[in-house]
């Protein structure tokens, strides 16, 4: 299993010099072997893959020099705060799983939330009305979840300060704009009017569209990760950045305060543990809801046999989508911050509450949201995440995702800080008791409160077989990253293709309301016949068909040579790279 390579060279060579926690090992006297990058990478010691190339290059350069995927993992995440600013971020939160590879028995697989957190004045109604993006911003986690990261799983050959500074570097440098990351500025600048500053650090100075070659260049940002570097998350919530994010809220009427984000803390908890034919999935628990969720859907799978037809009958898609609406329908009565409320996850999870689920499921017809969820008062009436994962030389897993809840979270840049503040507070249910058939929810376990985290879709997972940890995956796209992971799980397990095709392979969304499935434009181009046969069951399809749903970059282990296979998801221009 313990693969003697390179970085063990190093790890070796750092310990006998004494240098365990100050930071990059010496240079060893065989030459680092190439980080290469693709969209799909087999590499043989370590890989990193992310949406975006410069960082994942970032993280398998640290994977190379003898770091942990954990130390990998928080590299990346600075490296995508400049590299990737619709999404990654220091100014929102997010989830990680930290799988470690064990001898015997099952891996130990360990869980961070760094989920935002409402401010203390935030009530039930706060968002009731029209909030601003000031007011929805959440009480940050990333930085704090990060140094959780680092301290507890990273392997103290890098120093913190070793991890940020390259993102710093990027930042300060600047860097060369690609095409996808030219179409999310571009997008992100056309509705931004309200938003001189977000304006004045992503626009380009004479106000022309971004295209590819272009070069950014994010100096304020460059100090506040030189800052955080230098001093650690101290800075961030108490220190100078503490004060210009303080500063920032009160100009814009928003509701951090200096208390909210000393206070503020990243959690450690038990990921939630689920079977399905013969795999082991850890998978993220509440305030996450992606973990009950696809465990939820995948026991349905396994009563209903799925693989009775073929992957894309009308039928076999008929039993995804019924599984969705109801899995989604727990989701909006069950879930929320579990510090706030009891979530009875194992009964959620269980096996018999899958098969009183599925014996619901009619297999030629569509049941009605409604009929599936007769306890809810029904009245009348985008955005970005993103998600890497990163396996070292030792299978060492990290799952992360990560989010400003939309593209650029609410376009607000603290000001003299550079970076983007979240508009996390928005996916707290807005008005008490009022679930409408457009989706949006009223259900108490997730009204907003000071302090608790809002109930969020992200599915970072890590699933093993026998043991040995086989596959790490993980998806932005709101309410729809649960689907994505649930397809792209169930493309690989069930019905046997490769991670590539897996990935690659259309999906499509059900979320119980509104009750109609969103398909991605290739779906409808590939499978005609699987959607006229989901209409005659009673499916209304809805007209808008997504170009995407999700952005699932995934990493396969193969149990026996312990070959990594990195599998970037093309769907924006995601990146590979390893060793
Ligand atoms: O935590 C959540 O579920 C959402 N805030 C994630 C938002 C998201 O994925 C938007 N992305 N595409």
């Amino acid at each position: 299993m313990f693969r003697f390579t390179y970085s063990v060279v190093l790890s070796i060579l750092a310990s006998v010099a004494g240098c365990a926690s100050s930071g990059r090992p010496p240079a060893a006297s065989v030459p680092p072997p190439p980080v290469r990058s693709g969209q799909t990478l087999d590499a043989q010691h370590g890989v990193v893959v992310s949406v975006c190339r410069i960082a994942s290059t970032v993280g398998a350069n640290v994977l190379r020099d003898g770091g942990n995927a954990v130390d990998a993992a928080v590299a990346t995440a600075f490296a995508l705060a400049v590299t990737w600013p619709e999404a990654g971020n220091i100014g929102g939160g997010g989830f990680m799983m930290v799988g470690e590879p064990s001898r015997v028995g099952q891996p130990a697989v360990h869980f961070i939330d760094y989920r935002e957190t409402g401010p203390a004045e935030v009530k039930a109604d706060t968002f009731a009305g029209k909030p601003t993006s000031h007011q929805l911003a959440g009480t940050p986690g990333t930085v704090r979840g990060l140094f959780t990261a680092h301290q507890t799983y990273g392997t103290k050959r890098f120093a913190w300060k070793d991890l940020v500074l390259p993102a710093a570097k990027i930042a300060e440098e600047g860097f060369v704009v690609d095409a996808a990351l030219a179409a999310s500025l571009n997008s992100g600048l056309a509705r931004s009017e309200a938003f001189p500053e977000f304006r004045r650090v992503y626009g380009k100075v004479d106000g022309s569209a971004w295209k590819a070659g272009d070069r950014l260049t994010l100096p304020d940002l460059a100090a506040t990760l030189h800052a955080i570097a230098e001093r650690g998350p101290g800075e961030f919530y108490e220190g100078e950045t503490a004060s210009r994010i303080v500063a920032e809220m009160q100009s814009g009427g928003g509701l951090i305060s200096a208390g909210d984000l000393k206070n503020y803390r990243a959690r450690l908890r038990e990921p939630i543990v689920g079977t399905f034919k013969g795999y082991t999935i850890f998978a993220p628990p509440p305030p996450s809801s992606g973990g009950i969720a696809l465990l939820q859907m995948l026991n349905m799978f396994e009563t209903l046999d799925l693989r009775a037809d073929q992957r894309w009958s009308a039928s076999t898609v008929h039993t995804i989508v019924e599984a969705m609406r109801r899995a989604f329908a727990d989701r909006a009565r069950y879930l929320g911050d579990p510090d706030y409320g009891t979530v009875p996850v194992a009964e959620l999870v269980s096996k018999d509450h899958a098969r009183q689920l599925a014996s619901t499921i009619d297999p030629l017809k569509a049941t009605s949201s409604e009929q599936v969820a007769p306890w809810a008062q029904l009245s009348e009436t985008g955005g970005q995440t993103t998600h890497f994962s990163v396996v070292d030389v030792n299978g060492l897993a990290v799952s992360n995702t990560y989010t400003l809840e939309q593209s650029f979270g609410g376009k607000v840049v603290v000001r003299r800080a550079g970076f983007l503040l979240n508009n996390e507070l928005g996916d707290f249910n807005p008005r008490p008791g009022q679930t409408n058939r457009n989706g949006q929810i009223g259900t108490p376990p997730n009204l907003a409160a000071g302090g608790k985290r809002p109930l969020s879709s992200m599915t970072p997972v890590i699933i093993a077989r026998n043991g040995k940890i086989v596959l790490v995956t993980g998806s932005p796209g709101g309410r729809t990253i649960i689907n994505t992971v649930t397809q792209v799980v169930v493309n690989r397990l069930a019905f046997g293709m490769s991670l590539r095709q897996a990935v690659d392979a259309p999906r499509l969304h059900h979320q119980w309301l509104p009750d109609g499935i969103r398909v991605e434009r290739s779906l409808a181009e590939q499978h005609l016949q699987t959607l006229e046969g989901l209409k005659a069951m009673g499916h209304a399809i809805d007209a808008t068909m997504p170009s995407r749903q999700g952005d699932a970059h995934s990493i396969e282990i193969d149990p026996a040579t312990g070959r990594l296979t990195g599998v970037a998801d093309k769907r924006i221009g995601g990146s590979a790279a390893g060793y």
